[in-house]
């Protein structure tokens, strides 16, 4: 009685949440339409853009999502320390490079004019990679692991130029400068959207025109210990020092767009102001270690928590990168890191396919969140009504809660801690 009481109050609060959810969605797709455009290296007239130098091209791509009231811009670049740049400013803003600046590597190159236009602005900067030797094959980045660090500011790029997709606002960064043979590289596929979607391959992330999806790949990197691994660290730059940078872990009601992967990693920037709402970089901790992906390449990603204590980062933070260029000297900011490592242990190690990818989202407001799927909410509303609706999700959410611990137990993909 109590149990059947406990469930139909459980059904309630879900079902609430459900609704509340669909309500979402539906205002979403009606208001969050953007006009999209981008550019690459855009006015630049000057040798050093157009040409490489010393075997490296100078590479920024700057998508803009122009909404009624206010405009995204999302600038990418591997000049420097491979960074992304979030920025909601006024419609008005004007973004300019002074590419002379950029080349003096010069604080304060890139900027919005007029003064003040920037509302919010937020970045992620790739500052290093590191190799480490998994001796005990625990996937886990310990401090007495054996590491070789490689510092994105050492990167040779390709043309990005070359990639660029007009139609999905999307390119690529790619280099081979860790490449063994022929056929390696790192790269960073970036994309920008002007209307909510999702992927279409796995993860198939949700992304709204708010935000920017980016694919974070190794291919056939040449490794120097028998066991290795790769780990990332990420910087991250918030504009605001008194409004902290904080991280969380989401659970994810469904799991029907990426199978066996409950969670949601969200690195939140909390709004500087009441007039914005901050923004975010977020992903669903799995890798793919084939390039045609599926639940059984799916590994994990492993966070170590986000480190805060600004003093230990001072002596690795890279020289120069589009953050640089944008704020000036980071340590007026609020700055963070995060170091993530790819794959689980008997995984046989990253050369077991030479291969893994990682997904994720940078953005402003609030990362999007899986919810049931509209149209199973919309049919078993319409068919069955409300009440019913209620018990039947109590139950499954319990069901579903209990398939989770089940498969807790035999190595599901899930990184519920911090440490
Ligand atoms: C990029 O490539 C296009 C042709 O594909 C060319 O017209 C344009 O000038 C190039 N942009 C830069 C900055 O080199
Ligand atoms: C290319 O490399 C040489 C020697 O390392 C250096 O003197 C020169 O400034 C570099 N040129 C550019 C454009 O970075
Ligand atoms: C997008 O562009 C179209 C055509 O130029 C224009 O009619 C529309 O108002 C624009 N929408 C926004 C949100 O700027
Ligand atoms: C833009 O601002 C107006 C006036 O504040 C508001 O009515 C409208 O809903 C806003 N549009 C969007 C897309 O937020
Ligand atoms: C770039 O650097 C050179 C020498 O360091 C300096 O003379 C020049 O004024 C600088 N240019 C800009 C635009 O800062
Ligand atoms: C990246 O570079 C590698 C090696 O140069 C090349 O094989 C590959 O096609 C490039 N990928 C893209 C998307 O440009
Ligand atoms: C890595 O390179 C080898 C030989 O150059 C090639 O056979 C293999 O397909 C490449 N691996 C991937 C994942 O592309
Ligand atoms: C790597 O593995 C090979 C073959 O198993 C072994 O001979 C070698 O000593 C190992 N190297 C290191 C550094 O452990
Ligand atoms: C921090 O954010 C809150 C709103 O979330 C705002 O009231 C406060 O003024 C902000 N602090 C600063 C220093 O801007
Ligand atoms: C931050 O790191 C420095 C250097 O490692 C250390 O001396 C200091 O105690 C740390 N601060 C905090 C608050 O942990
Ligand atoms: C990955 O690279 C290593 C080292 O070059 C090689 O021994 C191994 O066979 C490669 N694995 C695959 C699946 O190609
Ligand atoms: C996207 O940005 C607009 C402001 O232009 C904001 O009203 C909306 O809530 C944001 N969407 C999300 C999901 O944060």
């Amino acid at each position: 009685m109590s149990g059947s009481r406990r469930i139909l109050g459980q059904g309630l609060v879900l079902g609430t949440v459900v609704l509340l959810h669909f309500g979402q969605l539906v205002k979403g797709t009606e208001d969050l339409t953007r006009n999209v455009s981008s550019t690459f290296n855009e006015g630049c007239n000057i040798p050093f853009c157009k040409n490489s130098n010393n075997g490296s091209f100078v590479n920024v791509f700057h998508i803009s999502a122009r909404g009624q009231n206010d405009t995204i811009h999302f600038v990418w670049s591997s000049y420097g320390a491979l960074t992304g740049l979030v920025a909601q400013t006024k419609n008005t803003a004007v973004f300019r490079i002074d590419w002379e600046k950029v080349k003096n590597r010069s604080l304060n190159a890139i900027s919005f004019e007029p003064k003040g236009a920037v509302l919010f602005s937020s970045g992620v900067i790739f500052s290093r990679l590191i190799e480490f030797d998994d001796v005990s094959d625990t996937a886990k980045l310990t401090p007495a692991s054996k590491i070789k660090v490689k510092s994105f500011e050492d990167l040779q790029w390709n043309n990005f130029n070359m990639t660029v997709s007009k139609t999905k606002h999307s390119g690529v960064f790619n280099s081979s400068s860790l490449a063994k043979g022929g056929n390696g590289f790192i790269s960073l596929m970036v994309q920008g959207f002007q209307d909510n979607g999702r992927g279409k391959v796995l993860p198939q992330l949700l992304h709204t025109s708010n935000s920017s999806y980016f694919e974070f790949a190794l291919k056939n990197i040449s490794t120097h210990f028998n066991n290795s691994r790769f780990a990332l660290e990420l910087v991250f730059v918030h504009q605001d020092k008194k409004n902290k940078t904080s991280f969380s872990i989401s659970r994810s009601i469904a799991d029907q767009y990426t199978p066996a992967v409950f969670y949601v990693d969200n690195v939140k920037f909390t709004p500087s102001s009441k007039d914005n709402l901050g923004g975010y970089v977020s992903w669903k901790p799995v890798t793919y270690t084939k390039e045609e992906r599926h639940l059984g390449n799916g590994k994990l990603v492993h966070q170590y928590g986000l480190k805060t204590n600004v003093t230990q980062l001072w002596d690795h933070l890279p020289l120069y990168s589009i953050a640089h260029a944008f704020w000036g000297d980071l340590k007026d900011l609020d700055i963070t890191s995060m170091n993530i490592s790819f794959g689980i242990d008997q995984d046989g190690f990253y050369k077991e396919t030479n291969y893994t990818v990682w997904c994720g989202l940078v953005g402003y407001g609030e990362a999007p969140l899986d919810g049931l799927s509209l149209l199973i909410i919309i049919v078993i509303s319409a068919s069955i009504g409300i009440p019913v609706v209620l018990i039947v999700f109590g139950g499954s959410f319990m069901s579903f809660r209990n398939l989770l611990r089940k498969k807790k137990g035999e190595a599901l993909l899930v990184d519920p801690g911090i440490n």
